[in-house]
């Protein structure tokens, strides 16, 4: 059984399934709540995001003690069909993914919406070229990072040494501390993923 509603949906839904597999999509509900609720102890909790229609989801999931050798296998190979699936060990590890990848597009959205909003005030692009401009910019640069062998850090080490535009904008956004703003944001995220049942419903 593939539990895919909405948290705040779940008091609705009653099954028995004694025994059965149970793979929980659902975010803030962990896996002793779901073994529990449904009678089994045969529970994998994943945490895809929003890129799988794409194929590009990436995946954890966590099994609990008493899920099966097939039941992993199973899961594994199902969640590899969107995207890449990897295999967590606890569900601390799956709460701070459901804010890092599982809620990740919706902070990238955010930062390309700061851009079009700086793009159309202070470089008076117009608001649907500005769009048209970022959204190709993040495709094209997820991509360049997807494939490059240098890390995040080192890529923005190198610009910050050819001290050119790049690297001015880059040093003001580090005095300006844009690394605080987003670790808060993915804590918040991450502290609401924990927090389970009692804030599903508030
Ligand atoms: N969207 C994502 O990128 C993403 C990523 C990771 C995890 N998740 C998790 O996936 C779950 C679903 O998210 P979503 O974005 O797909 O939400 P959604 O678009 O609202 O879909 C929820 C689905 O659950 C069905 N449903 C609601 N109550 C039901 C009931 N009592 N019995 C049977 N079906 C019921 C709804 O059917 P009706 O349309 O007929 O109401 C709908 O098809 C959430 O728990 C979320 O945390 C989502």
């Amino acid at each position: 059984m593939l539990l895919s509603v909405r948290p705040s949906d779940l008091d609705a839904i009653r099954l028995d399934l004694s025994g059965k597999l149970v793979i929980s999509v659902m975010a803030m509900v962990t896996s002793p709540e779901l073994a529990s609720r449904f009678r089994t102890r045969r529970v994998i909790r994943a945490m895809p995001n929003a890129c799988a229609e794409k194929r590009l989801s990436f995946t954890p999931w966590l099994a609990s003690q008493d899920a099966t050798a097939e039941d992993c296998l199973f899961t594994e190979r199902f969640f590899a069909s969107s995207g890449e699936a990897l295999r967590v060990g606890s569900e601390a590890e799956l709460n701070y993914f459901t804010a890092l990848t599982g809620s990740g597009p919706a902070f990238l959205a955010a930062f390309a919406d700061a851009m079009i909003r700086s793009a159309i005030a202070d470089g008076g692009i117009a608001p649907a070229t500005a769009e048209r401009a970022v959204g190709r910019l993040f495709l094209g640069g997820s991509t360049l990072l997807a494939e490059a062998e240098q890390t995040p850090a080192e890529i923005v080490e190198t610009f910050v040494g050819y001290a050119g535009t790049t690297a001015a904008g880059l040093e003001t956004m580090a005095a300006a501390d844009i690394r605080t703003p987003i670790a808060k944001g993915l804590r918040a995220a991450a502290e609401r993923a924990a927090a389970g049942h009692a804030r599903r419903t508030t």
